[in-house]
């Protein structure tokens, strides 16, 4: 039987010490922190993600600008707001809630954010810092992760720990947090040969891959850390992760659940990224 760990009630102490943090902040500087999200067309995820951003903003007392752009918005549109915001001394984060419309070309945009309010730790320097261990700001939800592994106290140091999916947002950043914590890292994806083998190596498995339900309990080591990213919609339109639960929870020593796992720490890390850039835009004053 696997202890659950639960996103929703570490974020809400995260949360709550941002709030405290942020009360100082603004007795110190005279202003708050301020998140500027983007969001262009309409996309029903993404306007659910940006609402819960701007609600977390809210929530912890920050100043939040959120830009709902039309669907046909063009390139140059977009990158004279970007611009905009990068000039604007109330905004301290930006974020362009992906995907973006096809004519729309995302490198672009991410490198014309400027990589000091790059909450999101998409831009090229900022991947380069996370790689050398210099990092001003960690990608949101791979540093949530991270917060809910500390959360179970178990330490990383000269663990397994394997990473299953590649991807820039997740897996590639995941795998070089989980090294910098002196873990043995492998990643698998989707041409990994023997994938079970590999997986039944973790001590600490992450599994990003969006497939639902993908890794059963025969693909997890007794006593694993399991921790689900993913976050697909069954057929029934019942929320599922890329674990499938039933099976693995068993014999892991502590897992996430989907809904309730991972899904409440991104935000929260994008709220810790924004103080984070806020105060070094104050220090550098
Ligand atoms: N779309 C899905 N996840 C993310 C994210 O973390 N950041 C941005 N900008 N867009 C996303």
């Amino acid at each position: 039987m696997a202890k659950i760990i639960d996103g929703k009630a570490v974020s809400a102490s995260v949360r709550a010490e941002l709030k405290t943090e942020c009360e100082k902040f603004y007795l110190e500087n005279g202003y708050k922190p301020g998140l500027a999200v983007i969001i262009v067309g309409d996309d029903p995820a993404s306007k659910v993600y940006v609402n819960n951003k701007e609600k977390g903003c809210a929530e912890v007392g920050y100043h939040s600008e959120v830009y709902r752009l039309p669907a046909e918005t063009t390139e140059a549109e977009l990158l004279s707001l970007v611009d905009k915001l990068n000039k604007d001394d109330k905004i301290h984060g930006i974020l362009c809630q992906l995907p973006l419309p096809k004519h729309l070309d995302e490198t672009k945009v991410i490198l014309a954010i400027d990589p000091k309010k790059d909450v999101d730790a998409f831009h090229p320097e900022n991947v380069g810092k996370i790689m050398i261990g210099n990092y001003s700001f960690l990608p949101c939800t791979p540093a949530g992760v991270m917060e809910l592994i500390s959360s179970t106290g178990v330490d990383i140091t000269g663990k397994e720990c394997v990473v299953v999916g590649r991807s820039n947002i997740v897996g590639k950043p995941q795998a070089m947090l989980l090294l910098q914590k002196n873990g043995t890292v492998t990643i698998c994806h989707s041409r990994t040969k023997n994938l079970a083998e590999v997986t039944r190596r973790a001590d600490i498995l992450v599994v990003a891959i969006g497939k639902a339900d993908f890794i059963t309990g025969d693909m997890v080591k007794e006593g694993a850390v399991v921790i689900d990213v993913g976050m697909n919609r069954r057929a029934d339109g019942k929320l599922t992760g890329d674990v499938d639960f039933a099976s693995c929870e068993p014999k892991a020593s502590f897992i996430t659940p989907v809904p309730g796992g991972v899904g409440p720490m991104t935000i929260t890390m994008l709220l810790k990224n924004t103080l984070t850039a806020a105060k070094a835009s104050a220090e550098s004053k």
